[in-house]
């Protein structure tokens, strides 16, 4: 199973960096796969240490595709997440674009209950996805799935799934803008 979190890295240097990331989730161990270049994957490599922060501000998700990485954090655990896990490299299995980091679950903390499912969440997600690859899809394809995920928004979103709504739909605007000149 692919679960979306936020995985949380530093450096050698203490620099902190976030990143929303689809991890493969197994019994005692987690598959992290960053394509390259990638800050996640660097840092991973230099300190072997991450957290994966399970969130449903999807405000989190779609301001890091959209420019806006300044989430509290309480050194890499993000504030908000309803749960964490600290999690250490144990393997790489090497790849030219997309190698696949083998990680031990060290502990896992819950912070606050999971209140159950919400489209406008799913929606924002889908649409995150859509943004991250903007240069790779046709503007018709974005076009549609924007249309089919804006049903599940409109009927069941709340404010933060619709400030994060609307980061995403500027940033289509202003690749579609930049893209017409
Ligand atoms: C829900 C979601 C899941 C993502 N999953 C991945 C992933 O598994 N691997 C990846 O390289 N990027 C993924 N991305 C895109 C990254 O978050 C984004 O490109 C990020 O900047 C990764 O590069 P970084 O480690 O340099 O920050 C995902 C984005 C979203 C919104």
């Amino acid at each position: 199973m692919i679960n979306e979190v936020i995985v949380t890295t530093q450096n050698t240097a203490g620099v902190v960096h976030l990143a929303p990331m689809g991890v493969h989730i197994f019994d005692d161990e987690i598959h992290i796969l960053p394509f390259k270049p990638s800050t996640t994957l660097a840092n991973l490599l230099e300190t072997k240490k991450a957290v994966l922060n399970y969130c449903d501000d999807v405000r989190v998700f779609a301001g890091c595709l959209t420019g806006r990485r300044d989430w509290i954090l309480n050194g890499l655990i993000l504030d908000g997440a309803l749960a964490h896990s600290e999690v250490e490299l144990v393997r790489v299995e090497e790849d030219d674009t997309r190698p696949t980091l083998i990680c031990k679950i060290l502990n896992t903390v819950n912070h606050a209950p999971f209140m159950g499912f919400n489209r406008a969440q799913y929606s924002v997600l889908e649409a995150s996805i859509l943004v991250s690859r903007l240069h790779m899809l046709p503007i018709e394809k974005i076009d549609s799935e924007i249309t089919y995920l804006k049903i599940g928004l409109d009927k069941t979103a709340g404010e933060r799934e619709l400030e994060a709504w609307n980061w995403l739909m500027e940033k289509i605007e202003t690749f579609k803008a930049e893209n017409s000149k």
